[in-house]
């Protein structure tokens, strides 16, 4: 499979490496600390590709030998923004490489029958209208969470230009729809799946992510 599906959609390189760490964490038999782990091990690869959208200007230091290195210094703010809850789940992985950095939540639950969003509410810095958001949930199946959750952001004056979605496992047709709704926005996922189960539930997938991670 290509690594760009589509413009803004960046699928993180298909390595053994990361097909090890999707083996674990999809097989049914996988214990929670495990899944925990090895989870935590791909939300670290998305969050490390993600910062690479980050604006950079050039900079340039002395080396101990006594060298000039070109290199470049991060630009602009940024701040994390969970779905509630499997997305809190990602919050982490975003702490390690940003110290200190700001977290909004929005709890958005699919209903267990009709698997369509509900928002119960928001709490985000004041200033996200300011900031480089990086959206965090692991799953997208429908995208109707996800693409509710981006409508928030948007109302609340964040430009979908300066959104990053970070995503472990979405379906093909969800995808294309929240990209179809939101083209300036950039997905990055570390894995795309065929389809979804008569619940709504990606195949393969994993199942419940949220259950998986802090339930089971
Ligand atoms: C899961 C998941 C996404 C959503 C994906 O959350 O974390 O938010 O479902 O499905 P969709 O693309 O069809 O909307 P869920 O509502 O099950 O809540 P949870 O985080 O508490 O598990
Ligand atoms: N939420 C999950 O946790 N898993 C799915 O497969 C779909 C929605
Ligand atoms: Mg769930």
């Amino acid at each position: 499979m290509s690594t760009e599906p589509f413009k803004n959609v960046r699928l993180l390189p298909q390595t053994n490496q990361l097909l090890g760490l999707y083996t674990i964490i999809r097989d049914k038999n996988t214990a929670r600390p495990n899944f925990v782990f090895y989870a935590d091990r791909i939300i670290r690869l998305l969050v490390e590709e993600g910062l690479n959208y980050l604006p950079v200007q050039s900079a340039e230091v002395e080396t101990i030998t006594g060298e000039k290195f070109e290199g470049c210094d991060f630009l602009g703010k940024i701040c994390g923004v969970s779905i509630v809850r499997a997305g809190e789940s990602m919050e982490q992985g975003l702490r390690d490489c940003c110290r200190s950095v700001r977290i909004g939540k929005i709890l958005i639950q699919r209903d267990e029958e009709t698997a369509q969003p509900k928002l119960f509410f928001e709490k985000l810095p004041a200033d996200i209208a300011n900031r480089f958001v990086f959206l965090l949930d692991p799953m997208l199946a429908t995208g109707g969470s996800a693409i509710m959750a981006t409508d928030v952001l948007i109302k609340r004056g964040v430009k979908p230009e300066r959104i990053i979605f970070l995503n472990l496992v979405c379906s093909k047709d969800g995808v294309d729809k929240y990209h179809a709704a939101f083209p300036d926005v950039k997905i990055v996922t570390g894995a795309i799946d065929k389809g979804l189960d008569d619940n709504k539930y990606l195949r393969p997938g994993l199942g419940d992510f949220g259950d998986r991670y802090y339930c089971m």
